[in-house]
């Protein structure tokens, strides 16, 4: 049994099964109606959302399944102190696959850990949000044919920016794709983001424009800050405009996982390169697509995945990752490709 937490738990060969799938039921929704009859889907978003519960809870809808949801910590027992742990265990008497998003990196890994069902992280704090990713690289396929060769533009919060974290992950898998990261200093990509990959790093958006096959805009996360002034002198850092669209050319498209605040005028939303509300329906028919793959592989191996990584001795003391609130917390790592140990929750290097 399977779950999704990074989207590198699914090879390229999957991805190209599932961008199949996802035109498939596009084309003939009529197919899966009952695709899914007598299945359960749980939705835990103890952060806020629109489009991933949303688009999740449609999915199973439209398979022919239910759903069931919690929604924000305070209606769970979460706001009694219950852990990720036993949330998951407690969930998997109910429901055959859960979707889940929690403030804390890593909190899809530890619900993964614990249930006897799929996990699929709908977003774990600033770290990884694997089903955008499904979104995003739908869209780039329907509107690029492919992967290998682009050069793609990542703007704004590039540092707790969990969508574009996935999809660097995903993207660095094809041939020649080179990434140009725009952002402030202080938002730069986490550095084990950028292990391995072609990059180069700028702070002007109106220099990298003209070289880009894709731009993918972010916004400025307000809720990822410590210090609401650092937030209050980025906010504003990039808006893209008609006018800098002027930049870009005439192929590039343009990408934003939403919600968005400011950072893309409304102006530009009639462009014919502008793509961000497509993605929105290509994330459902990517989830419809998921849900049914991972139900289909438990029905064919209900055994739970092994937990990665091993204990060594050492704790992770980033305050950002689950382990800092879960009881008891299972301390697990792996080695990276420098040979560096990273907790497998939230992949930091343990002190
Ligand atoms: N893109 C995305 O995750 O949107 P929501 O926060 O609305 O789910």
């Amino acid at each position: 049994m399977r779950s999704v937490i990074d989207i590198l738990d699914l090879s390229v060969d999957e991805l190209e099964e599932m961008y199949r799938t996802a035109i498939d039921i596009e084309a003939h929704p009529e197919k899966y109606t009952r695709a899914c009859e007598g299945k359960k889907l749980a939705t835990l978003f103890f952060e806020p959302s629109t489009r991933t519960r949303m688009s999740f809870e449609a999915a199973m809808y439209e398979l022919g399944g239910h759903v069931i949801s919690v929604t924000g910590a305070g209606s769970s027992s979460a706001a009694k102190g219950e852990s990720v742990a036993d949330t998951a265990k407690t969930v998997s008497h109910y429901v055959d696959v859960i979707a889940m998003r929690h403030p804390k990196e890593g909190a899809a890994q530890v619900a993964a850990d614990n249930a006897s069902i799929p996990v699929i992280n709908a977003g774990d704090g600033g770290h990884c949000h694997p089903t955008q990713t499904l979104a995003d690289l739908l869209t780039i396929y329907k509107e690029k044919g492919g992967f290998d060769g682009l050069t793609v533009g990542l703007c704004g919060d590039l540092l707790y920016g969990r969508t574009v974290h996935s999809l660097i992950h995903a993207l660095q898998r094809y041939k020649g794709v080179r990434f140009v990261a725009v952002s402030p200093t202080e938002l730069r990509l986490p550095e084990y983001v950028k292990q391995g990959i072609d990059c180069v790093e700028t702070a002007s958006l109106e220099e990298a424009l003209p070289s880009l096959d894709i731009l993918y805009m972010t916004r400025i996360q307000r809720e990822r800050f410590d210090d609401p002034a650092v937030y209050e002198r980025l906010k504003d850092s990039y808006v893209l405009t008609p006018e800098k669209m002027e930049l870009a050319r005439p192929e590039c498209r343009v990408l934003h996982p939403l919600p968005r605040v400011n950072e893309i005028s409304v102006k530009v939303d009639d462009d014919p390169r502008a793509c961000y509300f497509k993605q929105v329906k290509n994330g459902k028919l990517m989830r419809m697509a998921l849900i049914l793959k991972l139900l289909d592989e438990a029905e064919r191996d209900p055994l739970p995945a092994a937990k990665p990584g091993v204990r060594t001795g050492k704790v992770c003391r980033n305050p950002r990752c689950i382990c800092s609130v879960e009881q008891e917390p299972d301390f697990r790592f792996r080695t990276d490709a420098a040979g560096r140990l990273r907790c497998v929750y939230c992949e930091a290097v343990p002190e």
